[in-house]
This record gives structure tokens, C-alpha cells and sequence, in this order.
């Protein structure tokens, strides 16, 4: 390389650097500064054989809340139980210890994250650790912790590895000035919750270092998720899960959200397909590393109407929360997927009546129907 474009070149270097810009590593400032791939001979968790038709072996962070159980659930299927680490800073109940490996792994705790990541030979990350829209708002500098320095410390974790990292992002990440129906993927994004400013903040760090590093960094905006087999952390589209819980047990429900609030959401299963899929894409079939994935968008009163075809007695009553209603009026209405679509094939397999009817049969409400009838 000629001197002057070899200067250029540092300098160029120096100046993309982040912080005091005072070293010309090609990797973040905590990386050991070896190769991912030069991996001791001696290692005995992971060969230096190790190739990409190999199983994955993933690591799930913030594993035991709402979506963590199931994707393990879901990537066990596939890639083998001794294959998906669950962790979390919570204790899990019997059944999920017993169902596969599941340990404490607190996401500020750096050298904690690296022992576990080259201990067990992880190659894919989940990164689900996250405080939610409404209990962030209620403690800014506990999500500040865990949504802005625990990313760093995964993002670091994850080039310093070679990992291919999948972060989740939300609705939330959008704001009232952002177009709301449907909302594409690159527009305006100025949220007002510190929920939504930490998601910002992962889809770009995620792409700088997909940029700047080569990081493998993959990165979904969900809808609202709907499950039937776990409880909501927290979020403004709560409700929606809450609804089939209380309309199966007791016939009624009191919504915290007004009657005419649009949101969009996802059933579980078809958010960790996405997941997956959007993990499993060619890299070269990617033609942006953060990508909305839609479903289905409704209100209250819509998704108290179509559990009212299955429990006629069922009532919904409203007592609204200022807090989450002011979160939910400044999201999207719909989110423009059509991104995922052409890239990776991504389509959605449910519908507001299919998730209702799937909702209500698992939380058992077939003698309630029967009776109805
Ligand atoms: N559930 C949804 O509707 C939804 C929608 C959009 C995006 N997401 C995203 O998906 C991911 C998972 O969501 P969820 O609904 O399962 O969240 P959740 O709140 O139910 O679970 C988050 C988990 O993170 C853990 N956690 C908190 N602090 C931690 C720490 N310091 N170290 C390690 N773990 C810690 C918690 O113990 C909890 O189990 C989050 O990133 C969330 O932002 C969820």
C-alpha cells in the first residue's frame, strides 16, 4: 500500500475508533484482541474443527420471562436439549431446570457473560434480557443498566467471539412522529419511553458493529407477543395476554388500555419462527440487519368481541392506565414487513380469530364453550 493511502488509512482508522480514539484495534476496547477463531488447541469444549454446518450452540439471555421459555422450548426441538443454555438472574421453577441446562448469568456481569460463552463453546446468542416499556418507566435507571450497558456488554461479547447475535426490538422503538399505519422500517424514530430509546439505541450499535467489526447481528422488531404458557414482564400490550387468563377464570376482564387503542401483535409461535428464520437467513439474502415482522393489528373492544363468539358471558370492563395509554397512543398502528417478506419469506401463520381460538382452548375454556352452547 503506498505511504500516503497507508497514512490515510490509520488515520481513517483512528477516527472510526469509538471513546478517546487512541487505539487501532480492529475490535472493541474489552476484546483479548486474538481471532475469534484462534482457539487453543487444548480447548475441549469446542474444535477447532468447528464449522458453520455444525449445530449451533446458543446461549438465551433473560431467559426465564415471557418469550425465553418458549424459545428454548422451540431451538431445543431443533438444534438438541444440551444445546440451548436459558439463563436469567431469577430462580426458574423445577420443571425448566429440569428441561434442559438453565443457569444464573446476570448481564452487567461481563466476565460472567465471556466464562459462560467460551466455557460451553456458544456460537448464537438470544439476547431477551430487557425491562419493558411500563416497569422501565417506572425505574429509568435499572433499564438504563440492563438495556444500555448489559447490550454493550453482549454486543462486546459477541464480536469478541465470532457469535451471531440476535437482539429483539419492539414497537417501541418507534414514537408519535414516526408514521403509524403502516410504519416502515427506516423512518423517523424518536420514542419517548426508555424502553424504546435502549432499543434505538441496540438496532444501531448492533448495525455499527456489523459495520465497523463484522458482527453478525440480526435484530426483529416484535409486535406485542401473545402467549398462552407465560405471563407478560410488563409491557403495554399486556392486556392482551391477560384478557384469555381472566375471561377462561372468571368471565371478565378490566382493560387498562382505552377501547379503540390499535396495536400490532404476533402469536408466540409465530414470533420464535421468525426468530429462527431470521437466524437460519443467508447472510447474503439480508439486505438490512433490523427488520419489522407484522401479523395482525386490533383494539380492545375487537379482541373482546371475537373471545365474546367463544364466551358469550364474557364482559369487558375499562379503567384506564394514563401511563401505558400515553406509551401505546405514540406507537405504530401496523408495521410495513414487506422487507422480511421479500428477503427471507417471512409470513405469518396467525390471525385474530386463530389466536383467539388457540388462546382459549389452552387455558381450558372447552367446558365454558360447551356450556355457552
Ligand atoms: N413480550 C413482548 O411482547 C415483546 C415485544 C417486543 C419485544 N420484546 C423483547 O423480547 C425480549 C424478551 O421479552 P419478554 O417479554 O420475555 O421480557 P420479560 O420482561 O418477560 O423477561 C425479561 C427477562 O430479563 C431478565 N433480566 C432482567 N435483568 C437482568 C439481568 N441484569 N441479567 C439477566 N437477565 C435479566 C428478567 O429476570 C426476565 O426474566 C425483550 O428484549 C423484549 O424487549 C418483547
Amino acid at each position: 500500500m503506498p505511504a500516503v493511502r497507508m497514512l490515510q488509512h490509520v488515520v481513517g482508522q483512528l477516527l472510526l475508533g469509538p471513546g478517546c480514539g487512541c487505539r487501532t484495534s480492529a475490535l472493541p476496547a474489552r476484546s483479548l484482541g486474538a481471532s475469534p477463531w484462534q482457539i487453543p488447541a487444548n480447548a475441549n469444549f469446542h474444535s477447532a474443527s468447528f464449522s458453520e454446518t455444525d449445530q449451533p450452540r446458543v446461549l438465551i439471555t433473560g431467559g426465564l420471562g415471557q418469550l425465553g421459555v418458549g424459545l428454548a422450548n422451540f431451538l431445543r426441538k431443533r438444534f438438541g436439549k444440551d444445546n440451548v443454555i436459558l439463563s436469567d438472574i431469577r430462580k426458574p421453577p423445577d420443571h425448566i431446570f429440569q428441561s434442559g441446562p438453565c443457569i444464573y448469568s446476570d448481564i452487567l456481569d461481563y466476565k460472567n457473560l465471556r466464562e459462560i460463552v467460551v466455557n460451553n463453546g456458544i456460537t448464537w446468542l438470544f439476547h431477551y434480557s430487557a425491562l419493558l416499556s411500563a416497569v422501565g418507566e417506572a425505574n429509568v435507571s435499572l433499564a438504563k443498566a440492563v438495556n444500555i450497558t448489559g447490550l454493550h456488554n453482549v454486543l462486546d461479547v459477541a464480536v469478541e467471539h465470532g457469535l451471531r447475535l440476535f437482539v429483539p426490538s419492539t414497537i417501541g422503538a418507534f414514537g408519535p412522529t414516526s408514521p403509524q399505519d403502516p410504519t416502515p422500517d427506516l423512518c423517523v424514530q424518536r420514542p419517548r419511553t426508555i424502553y424504546g430509546v435502549s432499543k434505538v439505541h441496540a438496532e444501531l450499535m448492533g448495525e455499527y458493529y456489523h459495520y465497523r467489526y463484522g458482527l453478525d447481528f440480526r435484530c426483529l422488531r416484535y409486535p406485542g407477543i401473545i402467549s398462552a404458557d407465560s405471563q407478560p414482564g410488563g409491557g403495554t400490550t399486556d392486556y392482551a395476554v391477560q384478557i384469555f387468563h381472566d375471561a377462561v377464570k372468571n368471565g371478565k376482564f378490566e382493560c387498562n388500555l382505552k377501547p379503540s387503542t390499535r396495536l400490532p401483535m404476533m402469536y408466540i409461535d409465530d414470533c420464535l419462527r421468525a426468530t429462527l428464520e431470521v437466524m437460519e437467513a443467508p447472510a447474503e439474502s439480508l439486505s438490512m440487519r433490523t427488520y419489522n415482522i407484522n401479523a395482525m393489528s386490533f383494539t380492545p373492544e375487537e379482541l373482546a368481541q371475537e373471545v365474546h363468539k367463544h364466551i358469550p358471558e364474557f364482559q369487558i370492563t375499562y379503567n384506564v392506565d394514563s401511563a401505558r395509554q400515553a406509551i401505546a397512543d405514540g406507537w405504530p398502528v401496523s408495521l410495513d414487513d414487506s422487507n422480511a417478506r421479500k428477503d427471507w419469506k417471512w409470513k405469518h401463520d396467525f390471525d385474530l380469530p386463530e389466536l383467539v381460538t388457540t388462546m382459549l382452548n389452552f387455558h381450558g375454556s372447552d367446558t365454558r364453550i360447551a356450556q355457552a352452547n
